[in-house]
């Protein structure tokens, strides 16, 4: 059996960990041989691969980043996509893929396996922490960690100077990063993408924290957005790789407070900071028991399925049933933590 592996999409904590469980299980224990595919989708659209074995993973547990390295190609966007996939798998001569991703990469997966029969097993991805099917994903405790003790480090910058600090972390369309870290760096106001906030109600509140030696901080993911302020925070334009670029929600929240409550602001955006770098122990043991349990299912024959965490346990589940719709904060859970607001 010849295993192809790729990783797809923004880079996690924790890849390099799925990489190596894989290949060390099923190379020491089913003798099967591997094919690395570079840069995600990249890889077998154009054939472009890298020796894996032993060698290869030794030393990378505790490595950020991806030794496949990442991209966001969509093959199904490429000419002739699907059908050069698949001669080269053939002349590869690759049996299955183990692709490690988040909602884009797996949801090519799950059309590949779905509608053309190639035989994929999918991995969860994302700091985001965004994808249905799996109670938690690797890399996200990582960047809740990072962020929290940015939280931490900037409540002391905050009181020396009485100012508001804004700290704007990652979270597209979702608000998971903010919540966690927010809650365990003892925010005073954290601002999700899944509900639209109110200016005037966050500078209440701001207002309302402030005491004599203490300043307030402010979390906010980079996809959330005031009331009426769309046209203002995102203006849908592509950057010359074709991403949507979030045109700073912090900088912008920072400016209306400091307009609105004539208090200082300043602003800190986290960005890639909360990607980088080694893996926390937590997403080490995750994306070690994914990457275990992916080559089970490669030797079950079990295609078409993603590995998931489902309490402590690791389940499978079809591949599509993550990628069908995002898994964003419940309003409850997000009313619970309004309590420490105002
Ligand atoms: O999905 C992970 C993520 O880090 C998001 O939180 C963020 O919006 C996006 O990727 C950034 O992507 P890029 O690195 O392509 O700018």
């Amino acid at each position: 059996m010849r295993v192809g592996v790729l990783t797809g999409g923004g880079d996690c904590p924790g890849l390099n960990a799925v990489i190596r469980g894989a290949v060390r299980k099923g190379v020491q224990e089913y003798a099967y041989e591997f094919v690395g595919y570079r840069d995600g989708w990249r890889g077998p659209l154009e054939n472009d691969t890298v020796p894996l074995g032993i060698p290869a993973v030794r030393g990378i547990l505790p490595r950020g980043g991806t030794i496949l390295g990442s991209s966001r190609t969509n093959p199904l966007k490429a000419e002739n996509g699907i059908r050069r996939i698949k001669d080269n798998l053939a002349k590869a001569e690759v049996d299955a893929l183990i692709v490690i991703g988040g909602e884009d990469t797996l949801g090519v997966a799950a059309r590949l396996h779905d509608e053309y029969g190639v035989n994929c097993v999918g991995v969860p991805k994302t700091i985001d922490n965004d994808l249905s099917a799996t109670d938690y994903t690797f890399g996200f405790d990582t960047a809740v960690g990072i962020a929290t003790e940015a939280i931490d480090r900037l409540h002391t910058t905050a009181e020396s100077h009485m100012r508001v600090l804004v700290v704007e972390v990652m979270g597209r369309h979702a608000g998971w990063i903010a919540l966690h870290s927010g809650l365990a760096g003892g925010a005073n106001v954290i601002l999700i993408p899944e509900q639209r906030f109110d200016v005037s109600q966050v500078c209440e509140w701001v207002t309302s924290r402030f005491r004599a030696t203490y300043a307030p901080i402010v979390v906010v993911a980079e996809g959330a957005a005031p009331q009426d302020g769309d046209a203002v925070l995102k203006d849908g334009s592509l950057d010359s790789f074709g991403h949507v670029r979030l045109s700073g929600v912090g900088e912008w929240l920072a400016n209306e407070i400091e307009r609105r409550t004539g208090k200082e602001a300043r602003t800190t955006v986290l960005g890639h900071v909360q990607r980088g770098g080694t893996p926390s122990a937590f997403d080490r043991w995750l994306a070690t028991r994914f990457g275990l349990h992916a080559i089970d299912a490669v030797r079950d024959g079990d295609f078409g399925r993603m590995v998931a965490l489902k309490g402590t346990d690791i389940v499978r589940v079809p591949i599509a049933e993550a990628t069908a719709k995002l898994k964003t904060v419940d309003p409850e859970l997000y009313a619970e933590v309004g309590v420490f607001f105002g």
